[in-house]
Order: C-alpha cells, then structure tokens, then sequence
C-alpha cells in the first residue's frame, strides 16, 4: 500500500511516499530555518505562509522522486496536532482536498506518534534491505524529545477487535511540565548567541569544553518520578552568565553573528571562551543525563526491556553515545532513528498513517487541526 504522508507542525513542510509502512520510496523536508533564523525561534504567522508557498511542491517533488504518479497514491495520513495550528492546517487542509479530490482514504496522525513509529520504520527499512539489525519488538518504553515535546510513552501492539490488524496502544508515563529538551537547548543557544537552531551547535561546540566543569546537580521532581523540567537548568545557565564576562561575550558574538551570516563552526568555536564552551557542555550533559535517567527509571517501572528514543533531540551524540553506554551496561535494547527520521519529517506521519489505514480508523470532513492533542492514555 502507497501512503503519502503530509507533515506541517511546526517549521518544516515534509511530504514522503512509503510502501507498506516499511519501504521510503522518498522523503522531502523543506526546512524553513533561514526564515526563523534571524528571530532565535519559530515566528508562527511566517511559519504558516511558509507552508502556503512550499506544500504543492513539496508534495509534487515527493511523487517525483518515488517515481509514483498522485493517482497511484492509495491513502493520505496527515498530522493533526499537536502543533502550531496555522502551521498544521496548511498540510491538513491540503491532505484532506487531496484525499477528496482524488477519492483516497484519509487518516489524521498525532505527531509524536509518527516519532515513536519513525524507530519501527527505520528498523523495518533496515531489515527489508538485508542490513543484519535486531528487530525492534513491542512492548517499549518511547522516549520522544524534541523542540516541542519531551515525554515517556509505553507502546504496546494490539490487534484491532473488527478486523484484527495491528493498532498500537500508548499509555503516558511522564512528559514535561514546562520546556521541552530541545527548547532549553534552543534557548541556551539564543541566551549566548550561537545561532538557531541551537541543539545541533551546542551539540558539537559542547566536544570543546568540559562537561564536568559547571555542576547543575540533579534535577528534582516532586510527583511523578518520570515528568521533567528543563526550565530550571535553562535559568541557572542564565544565573551562571548575567553579570559576568559570559554575558558581555555573547553580546560580542551577537554583533559579530550580526555581520558574519553563514560564518563556520570553528569561526563560532574561535568567538568563545573557554568558560562559554565548558558551560555548554556542563549544560548538554545535565540535560542528557537526566533524560537517560529518567527514561531508564521508566523501563525499569514498566518492566520492559526496549527502549525508543526519537524527535529532533535523539540525533544529539552525547545522548546517542551515553544511552548506548547505558543499554550495554543494564541490558537493554535501544533503537533510534537516523537523525534525518528523527528530526521532523512526513514519512513517520506516513508509516503510522499506514497501519490506521489498514485498520479502517480513517478521517472523516470534520478532520481538523489540535494545537494541543495528548498522545494515550
Ligand atoms: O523533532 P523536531 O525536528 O521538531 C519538533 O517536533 O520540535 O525537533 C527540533 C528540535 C530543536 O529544538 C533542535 O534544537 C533539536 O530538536 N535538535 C537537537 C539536535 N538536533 C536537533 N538538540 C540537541 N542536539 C542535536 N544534535
Ligand atoms: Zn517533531
């Protein structure tokens, strides 16, 4: 079964075309960051006429590049929140005239379970084409982390009652109570002007400076063990630079950003002190440590013995690294996308899009967009 996807949550219009859930015949991502770039941050007004200008083509290019004409397409799975509303309804509306037009079935996907099901995509890519990987098996614990979303997720594989298909069970274990991880990535960057968006350049800039040299401590939740809260660690890297000679650094290199658009990363890495680049890693690894923490307390509490990790933040190294280190000590299985599968992007919309299809859990004309939408239970 063909399935186009349609992604447009938040800054990226993405469209894909994948064969049977498991085969990506092609996966367009049109990135809006030069857009956003010069406001530290998604600008939603621009980020909605972005996707007006960019989902036709993007769309077109998809079709092209799978070599599959729009009529041999057999079902449409669009994201449905949650997300910037204007941004979701450009990619929803556009599915749904399509879905119309064209007489094909149509299924709203929730975004963060097009993270969790960009892991099974990949795995299944990976074993179609041969490459000896380990199959990843439900259940799992799903750690999915991006720049709008951090929470703990236990997936687990049902049969549908009426036509016993597969349909996937999420139970919500922890989410965050106020940023998410790649937001307090993102704000850090913006704070001690490193450019956007900051999680990729706070990830290879952190390389140069020493981790342990600020220590944030642990982060403390009272209730749920298995919520987070990264706007803690985001003001005390705040505290750690108003006043001193970091925040006169960073207004230096804000002037400089100012004149130098597309300067390098080593050009960046020559424009901080040794005490900037030591604090960013001090904060990457709090970060990381506690969302390794945190999603091994929450196996452990369910008592499985796979672990997902996806969304923008799971390309980080240091979090790839030390939950690696973590799964060959304590015994778990671990699976991450690529990091072009887990940052945002329409062939996870259209893999999980393929199984409700299957299912005949399709959309109707009242489909609509959801800014907020909890995924499970
Ligand atoms: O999944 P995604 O593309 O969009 C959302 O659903 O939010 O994630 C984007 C987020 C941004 O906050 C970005 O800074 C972060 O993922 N990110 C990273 C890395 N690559 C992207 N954070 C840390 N390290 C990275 N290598
Ligand atoms: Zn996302």
């Amino acid at each position: 079964m063909l399935v186009l996807g349609i992604e447009s949550s938040c800054d990226e219009t993405a469209a894909a075309i994948v064969a049977d859930g498991a085969k990506i015949l092609s996966s367009v991502v049109a990135s809006q960051i030069p857009t956003h770039e010069k406001y530290g941050g998604v600008v939603p007004e621009l980020a909605s006429r972005e996707h007006l200008r960019k989902i036709a083509p993007v769309v077109e290019e998809a079709c092209q590049r799978a070599r599959v004409g729009i009529r041999d397409v057999e079902g449409i799975a669009v994201t449905e929140g949650p997300g910037l509303v204007g941004s979701l309804l450009v990619g929803l509306v556009y599915g749904k005239a399509l879905a119309l037009a064209l007489g094909k079935p149509l299924v709203g996907v929730n975004h963060l379970e097009g993270h969790i099901h960009a892991v099974l995509l990949e795995n299944k890519t990976a074993r179609l084409a041969g490459n000896p990987v380990e199959e990843a098996v439900l259940p799992c614990v799903a750690l999915v982390v991006s720049g709008g979303h951090t929470g703990l997720f236990l997936v687990e594989e049902g049969r549908h009652p009426a036509n016993s298909h597969p349909v996937f069970n999420y139970k919500r274990l922890g989410h965050t109570r106020d940023d998410a991880a790649g937001e307090a990535f993102d704000k850090v960057a913006k704070l001690l002007a490193l450019g956007y968006p900051g999680g990729p350049i706070i990830d290879q800039l952190a390389g140069w400076g020493d981790p342990q040299a600020v220590d944030f401590g642990r982060i403390k939740m009272k209730g749920n063990p298995l919520d987070f809260s990264f706007s803690g660690l985001k003001t005390a890297v705040l505290y750690h630079v108003r006043g001193t000679s970091l925040a006169l650094e960073a207004e230096q290199r804000r002037a400089w950003r100012k004149t130098s658009q597309g300067a390098s990363l080593d050009e960046l890495r020559n424009r901080c002190s040794r005490q900037t680049l030591d604090l960013i890693a001090s904060f990457q690894n709090a970060a990381v440590r506690d969302l390794i923490e945190r999603t091994v307390a929450a196996a452990e509490a369910a008592q499985v013995d796979t672990i997902f990790v996806s969304g923008g933040v799971a390309s980080n190294s240091l979090l790839r690294a030390r939950f690696l280190q973590a799964s060959k000590a304590q015994g778990f299985r671990l699976f991450f996308p690529s990091p072009a599968l887990s940052t945002d992007n329409a062939a996870m919309i259209a893999a999980a899009g393929y199984y409700k299809l299957k299912a005949g859990q399709l959309a109707d004309a009242t489909l609509t967009a959801h800014a907020s939408f909890p995924l499970g239970t």
